[in-house]
């Protein structure tokens, strides 16, 4: 038992919360976020068993995952950012960094009260740590599975941050992550067709100079890459899925990579 365990919030109104996922919520009905997962979550979860499992889910924003997680048997343990710690934003020369950072502050403390008025809505018995992913306390324990849910693209360095998680991760790791326009579906056909010839492991790079954006996204992340960096971490056997999944009425492109651990 970790003594960094958040005490619960008590957040009763509804003007205190960001919520970053669409949800229904008991007493209340609707709450709407720019992500509507609700169709989804097999897919994003890629299809594991989480019955009797314990889980560690970096990045649980208003934690509809860490809910639905527990819905399928899993004990959850999230792992998020406060108000106390800074989000890995893009240094753009020339813009100030600390209205953005307050900004962000400002926000993921919302954030954070929705993930404590869904939890005490729903009767939740997942536990939230915070800090910086980098950060990750030794004594949070170890986990049987790991979910990265759209995390990585968010930090300037993902493949710490999956070192860091995998560390408490004894079977099985779940990444989820947009899937970058370039990789659309017929060059997905062809990758399948001649694997090893299109199957390069790389990374784009988000931020644009000039146009100082995007603000938040480092990367365009590739599902080949992080099957390589599952692999050196000693996770294999992975296996990809692509679905789509509405995004403010969008219907955006993710990838689902499920690896376990075969070393190490
Ligand atoms: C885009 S949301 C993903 C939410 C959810 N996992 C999902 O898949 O729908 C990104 C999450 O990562 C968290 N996050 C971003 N940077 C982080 C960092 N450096 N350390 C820990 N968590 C971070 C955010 O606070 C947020 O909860």
């Amino acid at each position: 038992m970790i003594r960094g365990y958040a005490a619960p919030r008590l957040v009763e109104n509804l003007d205190e919360c960001c919520f970053y996922h669409t949800m229904d919520l008991p007493g209340v009905g609707t709450v709407h976020g720019p992500w509507d997962l609700r169709r989804g979550v097999d897919d994003y979860l890629g299809h594991i068993d989480l019955r009797g499992r314990t889980v560690l889910e970096p990045g649980p924003a208003s934690g509809f995952f860490t809910f639905e997680m527990e819905r399928r048997g899993a004990e959850v343990t999230a792992y998020d950012l406060s108000e106390e710690q800074e989000w890995d934003i893009i240094p753009y020369a020339g813009r100030d960094a600390s209205i953005e950072l307050g900004e962000m502050r400002a926000q993921m403390r919302r954030i954070n009260n929705s993930f404590w008025f869904c939890h005490r809505l729903l009767g939740s018995k997942a536990r939230m740590v915070h800090g910086h992913v980098y950060e990750m306390p030794d004594d949070i324990g170890t986990f049987d599975v790991c979910l990265l849910g759209s995390i990585l693209l968010h930090l300037r360095d993902p493949f710490l941050a999956m070192q860091k998680c995998l560390s408490h991760t004894r079977e099985t790791v779940v990444v989820t992550d947009m899937l970058p326009r370039s990789d659309l579906l017929p060059a997905n056909a062809l990758r399948r067709l001649v694997p090893g010839v299109f199957r390069q492991p790389s990374i784009g790079f988000a931020p644009d100079g000039e146009l100082m954006r995007p603000t938040d996204t480092w990367w365009k992340l590739h599902p080949e890459v992080v099957i390589r960096m599952l692999g050196v971490l000693g996770f294999g056997n992975a296996r990809v899925t692509y679905h789509r999944q509405p995004y403010r009425g969008r219907r955006l492109r993710l990838f689902t990579v499920v690896a376990n651990r075969v070393r190490g």
